[in-house]
């Protein structure tokens, strides 16, 4: 039995922690802020309510707060690592922060796994970026890729490519909402009634990029064997051209990484 500690059981905390509790042989401790949360949650995957001392007890423990909240949160936490002679492995899904400012908010050496994980977690269909400390064994890192297969699929990384990487897959759920959105206005426009249109632009989409991922052929591949000449679907890519689709697509991912 594995012990899976969650620390904020928000948005993203929560999607990793119903993803974590589809694997059997996953004991959840849950602890949040507002407890109400974390209780809410509990009686949904059957899992346990714990305080910070009682989360730190498991054998990975999922960090969920806003960057920003870390250093508070690690002021309780440090005294508590420092008791422990088995220290947790900790897992880190906090945006720009990295293993070394993880490392020394812990104050102490102990293995850390760092995430970017997306909200498609919840159902089974993320990708999450991950980077591991020195402290990290192959042992513990297929341990840890095990507990959390339910939550889709894994991509090892350099630790630099994780904040750009972030700005494709963290952020690209809303991108992909607003193109979503965007065809489902086009369809209503076209007659069509707004859920219909909505289905269609949504599982389309998702149909769409599972195509690259099964045959790996280039997306222009892909695009070339559906634009028949002189057909309709060119005529609809020109006038994406003519909108800067590309580039707005392209300067979305930059933007985000500026920030
Ligand atoms: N959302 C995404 O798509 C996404 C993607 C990748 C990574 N992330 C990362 O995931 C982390 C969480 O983001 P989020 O969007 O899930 O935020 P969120 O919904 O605001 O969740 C944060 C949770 O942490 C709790 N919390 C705050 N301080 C705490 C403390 N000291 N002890 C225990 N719980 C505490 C909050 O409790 P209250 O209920 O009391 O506020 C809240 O439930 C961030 O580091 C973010 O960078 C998010």
């Amino acid at each position: 039995m594995l012990t899976i500690g969650f620390i904020g059981t928000g948005n993203m905390g929560g999607a990793l922690a119903r993803a974590a509790a589809k694997e059997e042989g996953n004991r959840l401790l849950l602890h949040n802020r507002s407890p109400e949360k974390a209780q809410k949650l509990a009686s949904e995957l059957h899992a346990e309510v714990t305080d910070q001392a009682g989360a730190l007890e498991a054998d990975f423990v999922f960090l969920g707060v806003k960057p920003q909240m870390l250093e508070q949160l690690f002021s309780g936490l440090r005294p508590l690592l420092a008791e422990r002679d088995q220290k947790p492995v900790l897992v880190s899904m906090a945006a720009v922060t990295s293993i070394r400012q993880i490392r020394e908010m812990a104050g102490c050496a102990l293995p850390i796994i760092r995430i970017m994980p997306n909200t498609p977690v919840a159902i089974g269909q993320g990708i999450t970026l991950y980077a591991c400390s020195p402290e990290v064994s192959e042992e513990t890192e297929e341990t840890f890729l095990r507990a959390m297969a339910a939550s889709g699929r894994f991509i090892r990384s350099e630790e630099k490519y994780i904040d750009a990487g972030a700005c494709i897959s963290g952020c690209g759920p809303a991108f992909v909402d607003l193109f979503v959105e965007a065809l489902a206005d086009g369809g209503v426009a076209c007659g069509l009634p707004r859920a219909m249109a909505l289905e269609l632009a949504a599982a389309m989409t998702a149909g769409a990029a599972g195509l690259i991922l099964e045959t790996g052929k280039h997306p222009a591949q892909l695009k070339d064997e559906v634009c028949s000449p002189g057909g309709t679907t060119i005529r609809g890519v020109r006038a994406l051209e003519q909108g800067a689709f590309r580039s707005a697509a392209m300067e979305a991912v930059l933007a985000a990484y500026g920030k």
